[in-house]
């Protein structure tokens, strides 16, 4: 029951405009068949799930240049990957992420499910749905910050967060489409970091804005509303 025109809009729009990103597989790669690389996907997403994309080019080439696939990185000392996430924070991240390279260089390769990549080390929800539909094409709904506020606008979600989460969780789980899951993923990404954007959003310019409540009520910029701390 997944409805599809929003999706098929959107992956349209990425067709053209998808972000250049170092461990980014293009839409016209992808459908030649290329697949996307399952260490440099999950090395990204890590490094992405506290920092911004244009933070984390810079680690991503380094990590990547002298640990090229996870058992590179399984082998190295503790020390010499803490030294060189220095500066990304969150260290409990890179502390799983070397006990996550060890558990999948045991495993003999990154699994295929969603179920069994969330129970790895430091792979949660959101990090397990990135790499289950990017590298393996499965359905899963990739929901962060980005697709909240994405889809809080094209339903016209009043209710403030972070009691509309499960209500946003839902909603996103209907756009995703059985074709192309990643690539959608990837899409709601692109669209809420560039034309969907907090403020301003440029609604003249999206794809969906066709489908958008918000934008047809004239209240896009004031959501996501959020319950002050
Ligand atoms: N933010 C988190 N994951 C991302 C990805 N795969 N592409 C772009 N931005 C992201
Ligand atoms: Fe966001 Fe505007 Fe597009 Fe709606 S029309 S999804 S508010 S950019």
């Amino acid at each position: 029951i997944a409805r599809s025109e929003p999706a098929l809009a959107l992956l349209r729009w990425y067709d053209s405009a998808a972000r250049v990103l170092p461990w980014r597989v293009s839409p016209a790669d992808r459908a030649a068949g290329v697949r996307p690389d399952p260490y440099r996907i999950w090395l990204s997403e890590v490094m992405l799930q506290q920092t911004t994309v244009a933070a984390v080019k810079d680690y991503f080439h380094r990590f990547t240049t002298r640990w090229p696939d996870v058992q590179a990185l399984a082998a190295a000392e503790d020390a010499e990957v803490m030294a060189e996430w220095a500066g990304l924070g969150y260290y409990a991240r890179a502390r799983n992420l070397l006990a996550c390279a060890r558990q999948v260089t045991e495993l003999g390769g990154f699994p295929d499910d969603a179920k069994a990549l969330r129970a790895l080390p430091g792979i949660g929800p959101y990090t397990s749905a990135a790499i289950a539909s990017i590298v393996w094409e499965r359905q899963e709904t990739v929901v962060d910050g980005n697709v909240e506020r994405v889809v809080s606008r094209l339903f016209a979600v009043t209710e403030p967060l972070p009691k509309s989460k499960p209500k946003l969780t839902a909603l996103a789980e209907i756009l995703t489409p059985a074709q192309r899951p990643g690539d959608y993923a990837q899409a709601m990404m692109d669209l809420g970091a560039t034309i969907c954007t907090p403020r301003n959003p440029k609604c003249d310019a999206c794809p969906l804005s066709g489908f958008c409540q918000a934008y047809a009520q004239g209240i896009a910029a004031s959501l996501p509303a959020k319950t002050p701390k």
